[in-house]
């Protein structure tokens, strides 16, 4: 799939986007270890957490489908998954494969979780060598999937987090239930925390000291009556294109706000745009509520470095759009694991935008972006990196002429159904399907 993209005069209107990802693939892994039948509604049924969906069943956990993102799980507690017939297929989801790492590391039978080309190039030894230390049998394909994974006694660890990473640590965690003892991470700066939330919503023991988080081997979890709320990281897209537009005024309600996912709205807000957040409620734990922003008479640019990054780590490539529209020189450094997310986010941005004009450089752990630049319509390429595909497609909102993304469909990985709320608030986008192969 392609997507066309004309310029925009403005957005305008409310809209919701869909279920938290990062959330989706929680609640269901966790709805499967606890006892009993948990309800999720506001799911998100993208790529993405289809897989999550796909390794539940094939781990032996009834799963009802009511609606897309309508879900029955019946889950067996925490030690009742079945030893699969097959290897576990992760697509292209890395939260999948991490966190189905640790949880598997306290079953004694052996599993195999696979991948596509995507996935099996991002590192896996990161999840691999601390539970192995645990005292699970873990191998990996030179640092990569396929992942061999057989679980049995484990000891509880004290771990120190090479990086900020909410998936190493929410494998770790998980593993942590089934372990003898208590298992302690600390990071170098806080990830998105929703594995601490969730699991302390539904009984486990977890505590939190100023180096780290302590989990307890597993009490009974109880289960789930959640209804998502919305992804901030597909709410980002929205409110970057409502800054940069002259006269537009979006807003999104039911949206997750938990701090440790907030960093881009901080970031716009710390280059003067204006975009608020209102807490309005809490579900399970995490905070919700609304999301507004109106075009920037004036951005400045920003030095984005240290705890900043992992808080809005999902936001680079539409940072890195808004950037070219601050007046002045916007950094970014401590970010070097944008080279392993669903792309090398820093390579690939630079590259594509530089087609539409943009002033950007390259570091080894993150970008410089010059601005402000008058971004030119161009053909573009998403490198099959859902976020990637977003960010260009509302640089092309900006520029001046048509801008074409190529190979968009990866857009369903986390946001089935952008081009129609992009649509839906004023913007001429047009998905078109790739003509066939002769
Ligand atoms: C995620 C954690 C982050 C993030 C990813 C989702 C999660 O990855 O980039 O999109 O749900 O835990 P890392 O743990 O690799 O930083």
């Amino acid at each position: 799939m392609r997507l066309r993209i004309r310029p925009a005069s403005r957005l305008q209107g409310a809209h919701r986007v869909p279920g938290d990802k990062s959330l989706s693939h929680r609640a269901l892994l966790f709805a499967a270890l606890a006892e009993g039948t948990s309800r999720l509604s506001g799911w998100l049924p993208a790529a993405d957490c289809e897989a999550t969906l796909r390794c539940v069943r094939a781990l032996g956990i009834p799963v009802e489908r009511l609606g897309p993102g309508d879900l029955c799980v019946h889950g067996r507690g925490l030690q009742g998954l079945r030893a699969p017939i097959a290897p576990l297929d992760c697509g292209g989801s890395g939260t999948t494969m991490r966190l189905l790492m640790g949880i598997l590391a306290g079953f004694p039978f052996p599993s195999i979780l696979t991948g596509n080309a995507q996935l099996s190039r991002r590192p896996m030894e990161r999840v691999a060598e601390p539970l192995r230390r645990m005292g699970a049998e873990v191998h990996t394909t030179d640092g990569h999937a396929p992942v061999f994974v057989r679980g049995g006694a484990l000891r509880g660890l004290r771990y120190r987090l090479p990086m900020a990473s909410a998936q190493v640590k929410s494998a770790l965690l998980l593993a942590g239930l089934y372990a003898e003892g208590p298992t302690t991470v600390i990071e170098p700066a806080p990830s998105r925390d929703h594995t601490e939330r969730l699991l302390a919503a539904m009984g486990a023991t977890l505590e939190r000291d100023g180096e780290g988080v302590t989990v307890h081997p597993g009490p009974r979890l109880r289960p789930l009556d959640l209804h998502l709320p919305g992804d901030p990281s597909s709410a980002a897209f929205l409110l970057a294109a409502a800054v940069l537009i002259p006269g537009s005024a979006v807003r999104i309600p039911g949206v997750l706000l938990n701090p440790t996912r907030l960093g881009f709205v901080e970031a716009l807000q710390a280059m003067g745009a204006p975009v608020a957040v209102a807490v309005e409620g809490e579900i399970a734990g995490e905070p919700v509520g609304t999301l507004t922003a109106c075009a920037a008479d004036r951005l400045g640019p920003l030095e984005v470095s240290g705890p900043l990054v992992p808080r809005m780590i999902d936001e680079f490539p539409i940072f890195a759009v808004v950037a070219t529209q601050a007046e002045g020189t916007t950094r970014v450094r401590d970010a070097a694991e944008l080279r392993v997310k669903e792309s090398d986010r820093i390579a690939a941005l630079a590259a594509e935008l530089r087609r539409m004009g943009a002033r950007i450089e390259e570091h080894p752990d993150g970008f410089t972006v010059h601005g402000p630049t008058a971004l030119r319509g161009a053909v573009v390429h998403s490198h099959g990196d859902h976020r990637l595909a977003m960010a260009l497609a509302v640089a092309g909102l900006v520029a001046e002429g048509g801008t074409t993304v190529e190979d968009a469909g990866c857009i369903g990985d986390s946001f089935p159904g952008f081009v129609e709320t992009l649509q839906a608030l004023g913007a001429e986008v047009e998905a078109l399907e790739d003509p066939p192969r002769p």
